[in-house]
This record gives structure tokens, sequence and C-alpha cells, in this order.
């Protein structure tokens, strides 16, 4: 788990991650680094493994599994880990962007961490500073991840997920 993608560029930001169990520890890790304005954008097909890792950073932000629901409309879920406001919703059956401010999520951006589960689907959703964290099924239990960032906060918040997963992967 955590081995580094040698791809000229990406280096720092693609991971090979061998196991639901090291997705899971890879959000884990994300989840205690979030901070009030942070957006998570997960990008990746059906079973790429989006919800593992939301689970992860639910579990890294302090939120208890029992709050985790898997959402399977687009529905903004707002749980209260640590000090932190942890927003996730998922875009999968979501029609455009007129429905997703009907559901008031871009009044609730500032107001806590976001994390986003298809929001390709919806670019208007992406605020100009996010991460985007994209996952590619490359076997049955192994996927690549590439961390996207843009704008300042964000990049860093990617190098220290990069430096504190590795950390813990050995
Ligand atoms: N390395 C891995 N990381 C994550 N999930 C994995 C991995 N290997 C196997 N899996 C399996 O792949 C599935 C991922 O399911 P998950 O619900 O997280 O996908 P998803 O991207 O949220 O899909 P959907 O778009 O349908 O919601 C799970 O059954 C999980 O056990
Ligand atoms: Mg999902």
């Amino acid at each position: 788990m955590g081995s580094v993608s040698s791809k000229s560029g990406v280096r720092e930001r693609s991971f090979s991650v061998r196991s639901p169990a090291a997705m899971r520890r890879l959000g884990a890790c994300l989840g205690t680094l979030l901070r009030t304005g942070d957006f998570v954008g997960l990008i990746g097909d059906l079973g790429a493994g989006k919800t593992v890792l939301t689970r992860g950073i639910a579990e890294g932000a302090g939120v208890s599994e029992s709050e985790v629901a898997s959402p399977t409309f687009a529905i903004v879920y707002p749980y209260r880990g640590r000090a932190l406001l942890l927003h996730h919703a998922d875009l999968y059956r979501l029609a455009d962007a007129d429905e997703l401010y009907a559901t008031g999520f871009f009044d609730l951006l500032g107001q806590g961490a976001t994390v986003v589960e298809w929001v390709d689907r919806v670019p208007e959703a992406m605020p100009p500073e996010r991460l985007l964290v994209r996952l590619v099924r490359t076997g049955e239990r192994t996927r690549r991840v590439e961390l996207e960032p843009l704008g300042a906060r964000h990049e860093e918040l990617a190098r220290e997920l990069a430096q504190g997963y590795r950390r813990r992967a050995g």
C-alpha cells in the first residue's frame, strides 16, 4: 500500500492503494487534516472506492460510523465531528446545477469541510480552490489514487496527505 507511482510529474500525487482497508486509512489520514472551508471532490467510476474513502475521511474527522449514511441521492449530510462540520454529498443522480442550488449546497460550503462524490457530474459544484481525488480501478483490490489540488491551502492539504499516508504505510 502507498507505494509511489513513478509517472513523471505526478510522482508526489499518485498512490497505488492495495486494499479497501488501505483506502480507508488514506481517507482517515485526510480526515484528520481537514479544516473548515476545505473542499474534496471525488471522481471515479461505480465501485472505484469513493464511499470507502469517504468513510475513512469521516472516521479521521471524528464522525461516528453510524452517522455515515450511504447516500444514493443528491443530499447533503452534515456530520459533526471533533470541532469540524463535515458535509457529504453524492451527485450521481443529480440532473443539473439548479437542482444542487435547491439543496442549499452552496450555502454550506464555507461552514465546514465538504466531501462530494461524483463531483464531475456537476462541475459547477466545484469551488475554484479544491482538492480533487481521482480513483481508478486497476485490479480487483487495487486502485490508483491521484490528487489534484488547486489553490495554496489545498496544495498544502495534498502535500500533508501524501506525507502522512506514506509515513503510515511505511
Ligand atoms: N483498494 C480498494 N479501495 C477501495 N475499495 C475497494 C478496494 N478494493 C476493493 N474495493 C471494493 O470496491 C468497492 C468500492 O465501493 P464504493 O461504494 O466505495 O465505490 P464508489 O466509488 O462509492 O461507487 P458508487 O459510485 O457506486 O457509489 C467496495 O466493495 C470495496 O470493498
Ligand atoms: Mg459511493
